[in-house]
């Protein structure tokens, strides 16, 4: 990768102070209180974990080193024999939790099942078993792809109980994606549904995975559990209805003791290649990881209902809806649908019928819910919340606006959380109660993370300036190794800066910057930064700034080669239902980039379009734009594409 300097030119002075009523309440209270555990943290980092380690989780043996760091591969808590299934229910049986309730699920057509501990813990063992009579050991990897439905979360948790790595592929991934990571994974036995309920219509799950098992040797068993109901096709010896095969079978299953840097789970990630990344995360430091930050950030308390709206597919989903609340003993939400033509107020719904207390949702979605106008959330209950969170992608300051107004009713504090499906669990967010947010920003590591803003030597910038997003010591939760390919770990995180004197840093691939206040403010990828004259732009910036503008619904931008100045700025613009396009509007917008970031941001064009190319987890493709935006045909891997449609609009509107 070519040396870059980032520009930042974003200016954004709005301060929001935690309520006085929430720092009082809260687990962390005071920034003092942050800056002391910060501090605390950094000066022995292991002692720190070890603590923690100590007393949040339960442990059949201890430990005897805390970390055994040979860059870039790390083990935490070496010789530790733990399982995240028993810490995520058995200890809370013995507890008053034991009837409290553990998972709500809500379904898109209205259905709804709440399990306590003691059920949870009971369906559990009882999958895990079914999963052990079908074959399955210690250290086999299972397959899961279902939709968001408990016995998604129940097949994960089974999984972990006996030692079986589950890799979930999320159920929007088509037949030939499944397969890539069935057969990358050498996974011997898949979890599905007939199929699941998406915006009103059936996605079926088990016709993919019987398209996908016709190339994918590995897999001889595949457990169904019937969710939509309509006919599909079972094959006889291998594939397994879960209504059936349960009966009559034991609910009494132990937690395997784990070693603890045995495998827990591969999930799949897009790099820079063609090919996914099979990220590797084990047990007791992902454990401990995922369960602190969600303690802290999510400020759990053992009244509130907490809801992440990510699926199950995605990290956010493995570590936020799953173990981190369950680790807690959280009562966790789950629900199964979508904001639909049929029902756009849907997640508000939700809210207001479980009392909601806690929500966590993505950037993509605030701005949809934006465009859709304030009359829907306005038109419910919203005063349960309490706490809202943001995650996946730089959140523009007014759609951070929007959500504090409309529906944090401007008492809630936001928590903007960065991190990846790399990292298990969240590096830099403000504590609610103690750590003050600026709209846009991330703010601040957690404690025991060592952030810093660095050029390609691995020095850090200074601030204000554009650079690259490092962490400097190990952490619990890091991923361990791509699987199956150590040296593509290797390169890709640990080489772009190169070690110095044993010293490794972790290259996350996010261009971001630090203000005075020491506060981060992620830009976005690093392979999405255009160069306009040689001065360097984050994408979200100028994004940011045309969103801000009343007319824009969404922005993507990219770069688009140019003879003179290296790079052009070309707009793809989503407008609000009640502005047309036209050349008066275009020019507008131009000028009104120029007013709030600077003449070097000026889009050179500007071009509508319904709607913009997004993975299924809402990320735009800016790749496929460029392509676009050059001109070029379009090559390369379309298979995450959410709606294949929106790109033969942007191409005849070219
Ligand atoms: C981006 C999702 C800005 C970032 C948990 C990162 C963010 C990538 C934020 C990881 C945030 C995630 N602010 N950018 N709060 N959260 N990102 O692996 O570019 O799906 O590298 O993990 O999303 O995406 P992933």
């Amino acid at each position: 990768m070519a040396e870059v300097t980032i520009d930042s030119t974003l200016q954004e002075s709005r301060l929001f102070e935690p309520p006085a009523e929430f720092s009082q309440q809260a687990e962390i209270k005071s920034l003092a209180e942050y800056e002391q555990l910060y501090a605390k943290a950094k000066a022995d980092p292991q002692k720190f974990w070890a603590d923690l380690a100590e007393t949040e989780l339960h442990w059949f043996q201890k430990w005897d080193t805390v970390l055994d760091w040979q860059p870039p591969f790390a083990q935490w808590f070496v010789n530790g024999k733990i399982n995240i299934s028993y810490n995520c229910l058995d200890r809370h049986l013995t507890t008053w939790r034991r009837n409290k309730a553990a998972l709500i699920w809500e379904g898109e057509p209205g259905d709804s099942r709440t399990f306590t501990y003691a059920q949870l813990h009971r369906e559990v063992c009882q999958f895990a078993n079914v999963l052990k009579q079908l074959g399955v050991q210690k250290g086999d990897v299972v397959g899961i792809y279902m939709p968001m439905i408990p016995e998604a979360a129940i097949a994960m948790l089974a999984c972990a109980r006996i030692g079986a790595p589950h890799t979930v592929v999320f159920g929007g991934f088509s037949a030939e994606a499944l397969r890539d990571r069935l057969k990358d994974g050498k996974a011997k036995l898949v979890i599905t549904a007939d199929g699941g309920w998406r915006k009103d219509a059936i996605v079926p799950l088990k016709e993919q995975v019987d398209k996908a098992l016709a190339d994918a040797p590995t897999v001889k068993n595949v457990l169904v559990v019937q969710r939509t109901a309509q006919p599909i096709a079972m094959e006889p010896g291998r594939d397994h209805w879960w209504h059936d095969i349960r009966q009559g079978v034991s609910a009494d299953c132990p937690a395997e003791p784990m070693d603890s840097e045995d495998m827990l789970f591969i999930l799949y990630t897009s790099g820079s290649t063609g090919k996914p990344k099979g990220v590797v995360h084990t047990t007791a430091g992902y454990n401990l990881y995922s369960h602190v930050t969600t303690k802290w950030i999510f400020d759990l308390k053992d009244t509130d209902v907490y809801w992440c709206t990510a699926d199950v597919g995605w990290i956010t989903g493995h570590s936020y809806i799953v173990y981190g609340p369950l680790s807690n003993g959280a009562t966790t939400l789950m629900y199964e649908g979508a904001p639909r033509a049929s029902n756009p107020g849907c997640f508000w719904d939700v809210i207001e019928k479980y009392g909601v207390n806690i929500f966590y949702t993505a950037p993509t979605a605030i701005r949809a819910f934006m465009r859709m106008g304030d009359h829907e959330p306005n038109a419910r209950n919203l005063s349960s919340l309490r706490l809202l969170g943001t995650v996946g992608e730089p959140i523009n300051p007014e759609a951070w606006m929007w959500y504090h107004r409309v529906i944090g009713g401007e008492r809630c504090p936001i928590v903007d959380t960065w991190w990846q499906t790399e990292t298990g669990g969240v590096m830099i967010t403000p504590l609610p109660g103690a750590i003050a947010t600026k709209p846009g920003s991330a703010t601040r590591p957690f404690p025991g993370i060592l952030a810093e803003i660095v050029d390609l030597e691995g020095n850090p910038v200074p601030d204000h300036e554009g650079g690259y997003l490092a962490i400097q010591h190990p952490w619990p939760g890091m991923m361990r190794t791509v699987y199956g390919d150590p040296d593509r770990f290797r390169r890709t995180y640990w080489e772009h800066i190169p070690p110095q004197d044993g010293h490794y840093t972790y290259f996350a691939g996010d261009g971001a910057r630090k203000d005075a206040d020491g506060y981060f403010w992620v830009m976005g990828r690093v392979d999405d930064v255009i160069s306009v004259a040689g001065h360097r732009l984050g994408t979200m910036e100028i994004e940011s700034a045309l969103v801000s503008h009343p007319a824009v619904a969404e922005a993507a931008v990219v770069g688009k080669p140019d003879e003179v100045k290296g790079e052009e700025v070309v707009a793809f613009v989503t407008l609000d239902p009640s502005f047309a396009p036209s050349p008066e509007l275009s020019a507008e917008l131009k000028k009104h980039v120029v007013q709030e970031i600077g003449a070097l941001a000026r889009p050179g064009e500007i071009r509508f379009s319904e709607a913009l190319p997004k993975t299924r987890s809402g990320k735009i493709m800016r790749r496929l734009l460029r392509s676009l935006a050059a001109g070029e045909e379009i090559t390369g891997d379309t298979s995450t594409l959410e709606d294949r449609s929106v790109l033969d609009k942007l191409r005849e509107g070219a």
